[in-house]
């Protein structure tokens, strides 16, 4: 049997470390047949070495989301790797600390544009950098935290997500009539890099394996990688501008 990605070229961003959700997304999309492309941000010979813990080592082209050099680069690069992409990962997020775990009323514009710059305004950077290696369509996917609810200690990262799922149907919206879907994978927290440098993380750790209806794990990377990989696929051709969660449910429910 065929895997569901047979035949597909990714372009994966967001691998940092093996806990990386972007890795298990990578891992999975191998194993169903793509052939994938990973960037890296900063630590690239870090990059280069967990991807050769992926089942095929792939390549690793530096980009810094905000660095408008490496935008205008991008598609030519790939293309030194495969003649075009049929889909995109975007999993990438940062706020600088003044922006997380309960500062909210005291963080300095500065600090927040930076968390809009590579969290929010990335989605739509990377989209229009990889259009000229989709020209008969695609899949774009972006991870987020339901950002429908003011959480504890998420903070300005919690805007930030507002304004993902936001230009998600804005993506959407301008995308659609190229034939490229552009959807979001709402996932449950994750013990990610990310994560762990989020002060007073554990609250969502406590409360939402309790919560979710379906139990949750928080080392389990597995669940969001694989909706990211069908909505990569061919599986959901008339989705877009959608938020699927992978939260166990959580969001469903009400908590006491
Ligand atoms: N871990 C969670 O609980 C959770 C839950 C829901 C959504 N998410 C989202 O998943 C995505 C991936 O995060 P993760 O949890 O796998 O953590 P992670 O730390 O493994 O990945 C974050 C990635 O962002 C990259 N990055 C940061 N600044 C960048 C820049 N300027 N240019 C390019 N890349 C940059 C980092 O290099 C890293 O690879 C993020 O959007 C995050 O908000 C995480």
């Amino acid at each position: 049997m065929s895997g569901l990605l047979e035949g597909k070229r990714l372009l994966i961003t967001g691998i940092i470390t093996d806990q990386s959700i972007a890795f298990s997304v990578a891992k999975l999309a191998q194993e169903q047949g793509a052939t994938v492309v990973l960037t890296g941000f900063g630590r690239l010979s870090l990059v280069e070495r967990i991807a050769k813990r992926l089942p095929r080592e792939a390549p690793v082209i530096e980009l810094d989301v905000t660095n408008p050099e490496h935008l205008a680069g991008l598609a030519d690069k790939v293309r030194e790797h495969v003649d075009g992409l049929d889909g995109v990962l975007h999993s990438i997020g940062f706020a600088p600390a003044s922006c997380l775990g309960g500062g909210f009323l005291d963080a300095p514009w500065e600090d927040v544009a930076t968390a809009l710059h590579v969290s929010t305004f990335s989605y739509k950077s990377l989209a229009v950098a990889c259009l000229p290696l989709m020209e008969s369509g695609g899949s774009i996917v972006g991870l987020d935290f339901d950002a429908t609810k003011a959480w504890p200690v998420y903070d300005w990262m919690g805007v930030a997500k507002a304004g993902l799922e936001s230009a998600n149907r804005y993506l959407a919206r301008d995308l659609g009539p190229r034939g490229i879907r552009v959807n979001l994978v709402a996932a449950g927290p994750l013990r990610t890099m990310a994560a762990k440098s989020i002060p007073g993380f554990a609250v969502f750790e406590d409360s939402w394996a309790k919560t979710a209806p379906l139990g949750w794990d928080l080392n389990d990377q597995v669940a969001a990688a694989k909706a990211c990989c069908a909505l990569l696929s061919d599986w959901f051709p008339a989705t877009t501008g959608e938020i699927v969660h992978v939260d166990g449910g959580y969001h469903a429910v009400g908590s006491s």
